[in-house]
């Protein structure tokens, strides 16, 4: 019998301090840089995002989305065989976020991993822990997407601090008789990688270089619009379906304007896609689990909906996955 990996519980978790447009506005005044709600929700479509207090970190916010992704799929911690956590704001340096996040859950044995692939983190883990569930290496995977972007911001560079949030997701990925996983795409070209990054490192007991986020945003936009129809049609090729089939899009929530434009490619109306770009700003690899459990909680993704995942971001990378929830 062919085994295949189902998604069988989502879960989230978002920092309790919210800031608006207008506080943004306000916080960056103090520091004499000026922006507008009016730009930043006309070019984004943000208008709030969510950041960690001092001493919360990805392993934290990830805890809480774990626990919940697995009340709703009724697993366990000591069920759990696998943890893999995408994410580019790691507690440490090493060990990896997965380790410190095994360890607040109480799971111990299981192998655990780090995923770095920045916005399309999510997508890359979702990619192995399915292919790691298909080979009968694991058998209940927790696939986490967690982010404390808020501490790699700039807030004197009013074209990136306005755009990110922190928060996390989480899903728990099981082995299944039906499919699940339909199809994944993943990329990378690695001569983009000076368009989005954060160029410092520690050596010797010192940060060398510039440890704070740089984006050539018009580059970024130009490429991400192009990858994000490139890999969704790939996906859908793969498991022979067309956009047709797709219930919902879920791709990475960086902005609306990016979203609307993948939607129109792939000839989608707006209400089949998932937006909550609008309340979190871009949370890198936390956005697609975390906009997915936002949609499961409000109704609008149901058992047996076939979803459309995708992500783009530093690296550069993009990917898709498309699945029967
Ligand atoms: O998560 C990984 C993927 N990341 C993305 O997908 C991000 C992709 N890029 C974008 O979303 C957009 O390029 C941005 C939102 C980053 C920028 O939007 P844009 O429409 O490309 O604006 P722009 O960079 O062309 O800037 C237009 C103007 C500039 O002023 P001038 O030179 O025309 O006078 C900027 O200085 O807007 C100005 N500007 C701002 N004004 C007020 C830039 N940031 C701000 C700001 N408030 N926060």
């Amino acid at each position: 019998m062919t085994r295949y990996a189902r998604i069988t519980g989502t879960g989230s978790s978002l920092p309790p301090q919210r800031l608006t447009n207008a506080d943004m506005v306000d916080m960056l005044a103090q520091r004499g840089v000026e922006t507008s709600d009016e730009w930043i929700v006309e070019r984004t479509g943000i208008r709030a995002r969510h950041f960690a207090a001092d001493g919360v970190f990805a392993s934290d916010l990830a805890a809480e989305a774990c626990r919940q992704a697995m009340d709703a799929a009724g697993v366990v911690p000591t069920d759990i065989d696998l943890i893999i956590v995408a994410t580019s704001t790691p507690d440490m340096v090493f060990p990896s976020t997965a380790a410190l996040l095994q360890h607040k859950l109480g799971i111990a044995g299981c192998p655990v991993f780090d995923v770095q692939a920045v916005c399309s983190g999510f997508i890359y883990a979702l990619t192995v822990a399915s292919s790691l569930i298909q080979t009968g290496t694991a058998t209940k995977a927790l696939v986490v997407g967690s982010e404390v972007f808020s501490r790699i911001l700039d807030f004197t560079d009013r074209t990136t601090c306005v755009l990110f949030g922190d928060g996390a997701g989480a899903v728990v990925l099981e082995a299944s008789d039906t499919p699940g996983i339909l199809a994944t795409d993943i990329h990378a070209d690695g001569k983009h990688s000076g368009i989005l990054c954060v160029p410092g490192h520690v050596s010797g007991g010192n940060v060398l270089g510039d440890p704070l986020l740089k984006m050539d945003g018009q580059a970024v936009f130009k490429l991400a619009v192009g990858v994000l129809e490139d890999t969704a049609r790939a996906a859908l090729t793969k498991a022979g379906k067309t956009s047709a089939d797709i219930d919902w899009l879920i791709p990475h929530q960086a902005n609306i304007r990016i979203m609307q434009s993948t939607a129109k490619k792939l000839k989608l109306p707006m209400d089949k896609v998932v937006v909550t770009v609008d309340q979190h700003g871009n949370t890198s690899a936390a956005s697609i689990p975390l906009a997915l459990d936002h949609a499961v909680r409000a109704g609008q993704v149901k058992k047996g909906d076939t979803l459309m995942l995708e992500g783009v971001g530093g690296g550069f990378t993009w990917g898709a996955v498309l699945l029967d929830f």
